[in-house]
């Protein structure tokens, strides 16, 4: 487990925190959520890392981050804030947890895809550095909502690493 700078503590998450990521699920990303079953196939798939971020005063799950690495780049396949929570570093602390496992792995890239409309997401993966690649029509079913493929190269100078200790 690490404790990062904004009170809360990573850690890896397990079968056992399927129902409260669940109810996340939900809460944050309605009629595109995944299912319990899809979650469950996530946290034990190939290639996978999915964290948790427990506020470091009570110990509440307050949100959660997952990575799936190929073998040659990495995927950010989620990562979510629950609404009290949000705005006070958790996203970014949990995004700089994935990026740290993606350059571990030794990943060349991080990719990921993110609703044209979600400003919040936008600007949290682009303060981290990641650049929009294309645009993807309707890749989010059933809303019909666009997305942005985006990019960051972990081996480019000055990306995420400024970001992290800003
Ligand atoms: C996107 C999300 C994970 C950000 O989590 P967070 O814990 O609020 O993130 P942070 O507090 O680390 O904020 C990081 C940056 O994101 C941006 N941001 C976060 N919330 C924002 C908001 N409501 N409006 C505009 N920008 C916002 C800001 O640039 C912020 O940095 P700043 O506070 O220094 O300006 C969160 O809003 C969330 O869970 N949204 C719903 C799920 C989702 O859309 N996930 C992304 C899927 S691609």
């Amino acid at each position: 487990m690490t404790e990062l700078d904004p009170g809360v503590v990573v850690r890896p998450l397990t079968h056992a925190d399927l129902p409260v990521l669940d109810r996340f699920e939900r809460e944050l990303f309605g009629a595109g959520a995944w299912s319990r079953a899809s979650l469950a196939e996530e946290l034990a798939g190939p290639g996978r890392w999915y964290v948790g971020g427990q506020d470091a005063a009570t110990g509440e799950l307050i949100g959660y981050a997952g990575l799936w690495f190929d073998e040659i780049d990495a995927q950010v396949m989620t990562i979510g804030t629950t609404a009290g929570h949000q705005r006070r570093g958790v996203g970014g602390a949990l995004l700089a947890a994935l990026l740290g496992r993606a350059r571990e792995v030794g990943a060349a890239h991080v990719y990921l895809e993110v609703r044209v409309d979600n400003d919040p997401a936008l600007r949290l993966y682009e303060r981290a550095g990641f650049v929009r690649m294309g645009r993807r029509r309707g890749y989010y079913q059933p809303e019909d909502v666009d997305a942005w493929t985006m990019s960051l190269a972990l081996d480019a100078p000055g990306t995420d690493d400024e970001w992290m200790s800003s």
